[in-house]
């Protein structure tokens, strides 16, 4: 399954301001992502950046205000337009924003956003005092009331040199709202899904505690491939620092008791459960309340069974109805299919991905897998080795046909 942006028809609009440079990178991101993107400038940004620079990225004529004035200058607003699938203005400056929210359209780019009909999405930059103006702020209002997406400012550190909220959102965030905007009409759209990722971390003592060697990519990489498909997303994850796909609700956990708990509060409305975690077999029995003494000598640290999250997903299950597609992951370092068909009839799934660990190009902390697809009427599918992302592609699409062939 592509990504959202393949093939997508982007118009970049970039306003005067020092995160320009960033504009750049974003067009790159877009076009390396197989996104079309039309770049248009406005006067204050060639004074930062050229066009060159943009068409260098996306290999695609960008324009600026002298298009607007040239043999094609009355229809190239229409033809942008109408063309754009998506319009991003970013960096967008306080007074693109102004014009934007009473609709002046005296340059290319303001006049193009008047005659688009695709979703605008905003990610303002400047100072934070302009930032934090009434009139900006009222502007920003109008803009969301009308149905503009703005993403961000974020705080740190501004050209001014002083700190505040008015940097732009980094490129690679973009990329994820504009994910998330081109897929809403995706295969998913209307389906709330839960993803779990990562392993759980169970403590021994305030210091130490057990965990296992899960990474959370798989996880999180479904997660994307879902909210790339329209879903509302639920994302529980256990402590790991991958950065949370933009669209994507997370909620964080540390045990598997916790994170029981975080499914369970999910899962009434919920249409798919997918568990990518590796949660914790085992417990402590009593984890210690204060850290234990080296001068103690050796612990004996008494285990007990942690709850079994499928298990215990089947018996709501079985009394809701939801969710209605159950997916599980097979870890497995020996006999791949026959433990994974195994858990496949106890946990009551309607697939179980098969992957196995022994391999050191797929399974744990890797970019890539390889991974078998299970069903409960005997049929299989093998992936060969892939990267995770598109590991995840695969199983949401799978996961839509089976949403699909059930209602
Ligand atoms: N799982 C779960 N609750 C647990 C442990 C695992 O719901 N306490 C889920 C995992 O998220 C995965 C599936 O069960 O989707 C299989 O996990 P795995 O660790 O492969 O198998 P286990 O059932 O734990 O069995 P074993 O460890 O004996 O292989």
């Amino acid at each position: 399954m592509q990504n959202p942006l393949n093939d997508k028809h982007i118009l970049l609009g970039v306003t005067g301001s020092i995160a320009c440079y960033k504009a750049a990178d974003l067009a790159s991101k877009l076009t390396q992502a197989g996104a079309l993107v039309d770049v248009i400038l406005t006067d204050a940004a060639t004074r930062f950046i050229t066009p060159l620079t943009f068409q260098s990225v996306t290999g695609r004529k960008a324009f600026a205000d002298d298009d607007l004035w040239g043999s094609q200058g009355h229809v190239l607003h229409v033809q942008l337009g109408k063309d754009a699938e998506l319009m991003i203005i970013a960096p967008a400056t306080a007074n693109t924003l102004a014009k934007l929210a009473h609709g002046l359209a005296d340059n290319l780019l303001t006049v193009t956003a008047l005659a688009a009909n695709c979703p605008i999405l905003i990610a303002p930059a400047m100072d934070g005092g302009m930032y934090q103006h009434p009139a900006t702020q009222a502007n920003l209002d109008i803009l969301r009331q009308r149905g503009f997406y703005v993403a961000g400012p974020v705080s740190g550190h501004l050209a001014s040199g002083q700190t505040g909220t008015g940097r732009m959102v980094e490129p690679v965030e973009l990329v994820g709202y504009a994910r998330m905007l081109l897929g809403r009409e995706g295969s998913l759209a209307g389906s709330k899904v839960i993803v779990t990722a990562g392993g759980t971390r169970e403590p021994i003592d305030p210091v130490r505690s057990i965990t296992n060697r899960s990474s959370g990519k798989q996880g999180f990489a479904l997660a994307q491939a879902a909210v790339d498909q329209g879903a509302e997303v639920i994302l529980i994850s256990g402590p790991v620092t991958l950065s949370t796909p933009i669209g994507a609700k997370r909620k964080n956990v540390n045990t598997t008791r916790e994170m029981l708990d975080a499914v369970l509060a999910e899962l009434n409305d919920s249409n798919i459960l997918i568990m990518a975690a590796a949660a914790a077999d085992f417990t402590l029995l009593k984890p210690a309340k204060d850290k234990i003494k080296k001068s103690e000598g050796i612990p004996t640290i008494q285990l007990t069974t942690a709850p079994d999250i499928l298990e215990k997903v089947a018996a709501v299950k079985a009394q809701t109805g939801m969710p209605e597609i159950t997916v599980g992951f097979a870890a497995e370092s020996r006999d791949l299919i026959a433990n994974a068909q195994t858990k496949l009839k106890a946990k009551k799934l309607d697939m179980i991905v098969a992957n196995d660990i022994s391999a050191n190009d797929a399974g744990f902390e890797v970019d890539t897998n390889r991974v078998t697809l299970l069903y409960p009427d005997g049929a299989s599918e093998y992936l060969p080795l892939m990267s995770k992302d598109d590991v995840a592609g695969e199983i949401i699409a799978q996961i839509a046909s089976l949403l699909a062939s059930k209602r």
